[in-house]
Order: structure tokens, then sequence, then C-alpha cells
């Protein structure tokens, strides 16, 4: 935990705002999308069940095929729990909806549904895309489909079962393109680095993947330090909870760190 926190420290120390964004395309991503605060009426009935969840009692079994808790939590854990460790905050789950707004993907994919807070939010940016979400977790997974019934969001598949196999299956049946993914479970180096490239095929030039937590651990910093290097991966955007990941072919390799609580543009 404590080492989480040097490398919050370091990363506000690189860390830059707009002023002197010189790539108008990173420009308007980070002013309008990543700083963006407004409210969109998707966002209350999501919320609302988020609130339900974290009153929720009900104890699953877990199934923990990934790196775990670092809080080291043990194989029952309460909904509840659950709700307030592993769930995105508002405010990265909200920016995941304005990605998916802003990109129009068709074809989304997550890794790590959990109790489908996340997922809701991907699925209800856009009524055209088809989310495609693994979890490994069986009775997670059960709660994960009671969000997304309550929500009514009709577009989204879950598949239970460990990546390992779930994400080749479900990648070789994708309608089209991988437009957008968001890699959010089992955050070690070697799986998380095994899932890139099983989706990289599946890219085109305009997909956007999205990483979470590429600071948690030494072992994520490496992952995200080998993404960055990849020679397909164009430009990167370093938010610190998250790494965003670009194809872009009409752009130099660039790689950007940026705060995403900025207030003010600073231009
Ligand atoms: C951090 S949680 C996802 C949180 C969710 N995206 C949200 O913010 O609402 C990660 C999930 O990935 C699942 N997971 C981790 N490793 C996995 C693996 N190898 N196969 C299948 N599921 C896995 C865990 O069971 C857990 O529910």
């Amino acid at each position: 935990m404590l080492s989480h926190v040097l490398r919050y420290f370091r990363f506000r120390l690189r860390s830059g705002n707009a002023h002197g964004l010189h790539s108008p395309f990173v420009f308007g991503l980070y002013t309008d999308v990543v700083l963006h605060t407004g409210h969109y009426a998707a966002f209350g009935p999501i919320e609302q069940r988020r609130h339900d969840l974290r009153q929720d009692q009900r104890r699953l079994r877990i199934t923990d095929f990934g790196a775990g808790s670092q809080t080291g939590a043990g194989a029952e854990r309460e909904v509840r729990a659950i709700a307030r460790s592993a769930a995105k905050p508002p405010r990265l789950a909200q920016l995941l909806f304005r990605l998916v707004n802003r990109f129009q993907p068709a074809t989304i994919l997550e890794l790590g549904t959990s109790l489908g807070l996340t997922t809701a939010y991907l699925a209800a940016a856009s009524s055209r895309a088809r989310v495609f979400t693994l979890e490994g977790c069986p009775q997670t997974a059960a709660v994960a489909r009671e969000t997304l019934q309550q929500l009514r969001l009709g577009n989204v598949q879950l598949t239970e079962g460990n990546f390992d196999e779930t994400l080749p299956r479900v990648l070789a049946a994708l309608p089209g393109p991988l437009d957008f993914a968001f890699f959010d479970g089992n955050h070690r180096y070697e799986p998380t680095l095994r899932y890139f490239e099983q989706c990289m095929p599946h890219r085109t030039d305009e997909s956007v993947f999205i990483f979470d937590d590429i600071h948690w651990s030494a072992d994520m910093e490496r992952a995200w330090a080998a993404i960055k290097a990849h020679p397909e991966v164009t430009l990167t955007i370093d938010l610190f909870f998250v790494g965003l990941v670009f194809f872009r072919r009409q752009q130099p390799k660039q790689h950007f760190t940026l705060r995403i609580e900025e207030r003010g543009l600073g231009v």
C-alpha cells in the first residue's frame, strides 16, 4: 500500500495538464473527455445500483482466478465489500462511459465484470455497441446479471470462466473488429501481456485499449512499460488509475502522463 502511495507521488511529479499539449487529438480527448465533469441521465440508475450493492449483505463464495486482492480477502465475501473495493469508483467508470460516447465503438470487450458496474457504464454509453464481458467467479457473475437486468441493458453478453479459456473463444466469435477493450482483471505481468497480445490481431488502427491499475504493483508497471514499447502502439496516456492505448498511424509514437482530476485547462 505504501509503495502504491509512493508511486502516486512519483506520477504527480511527472504528470502534466492540458498546458503544452501539442497533439490536437490528445488535447481534445483530455479536455473534452477526461476532464469532463458533466452528468448524463444514464449515471443516476447505475449509481443507485452501486448504492444498493454497497448495502448488500449477501455472502458470495469467491472463485478467484486472478491476482487477488492486496487486502488479502478470504474465500467468502459480502457483496457490499466487493462493491466497495473491487468496483471502479464513479469518476473512473464515468470516464469509460465518456470514452465509449466519444469513440462510438461497435464492439466492446471487458475483462473483469465483477458486479457489473463498469459493464453497465460501457453498455449504457451506446445502445448500438455490443459489450462482451468476462468474469471468472460464478456467484459474482450472477449478481452482475442482476445488475444488467435491473438496468435493462440488453446489449451485453456475459461469459463465465477463466479468461485463459474464455478470452480466445470470445475473441474468435466477435461479430467484427475489437474497437474497445477494458482490461480490469488478473493484474499481473504475464497474463496482462498475454491477454493484450491475444487481442492485438482483432484491433484496428482506431481501436482503444484501456488498462486498469497500471501502477498497482511493480509487476503492473512492468506490464505497462512493455505495452507502451509494443511496436504497434503509437500513443499512450497514463492517467495513473488507468492507461489509454491507441494505434493511430497518423501520429508519431508518443506517451503522455496526465492528471485525471485537473480542474481548469491551464491554457
Ligand atoms: C477489479 S474486478 C472488476 C471490476 C469491474 N470492472 C468494475 O469496476 O465494476 C476484477 C474481476 O476479474 C475477475 N478475474 C480476475 N482474474 C480472472 C481470470 N483469470 N479469469 C476470469 N475472471 C477473472 C475477478 O473475479 C474480479 O471479479
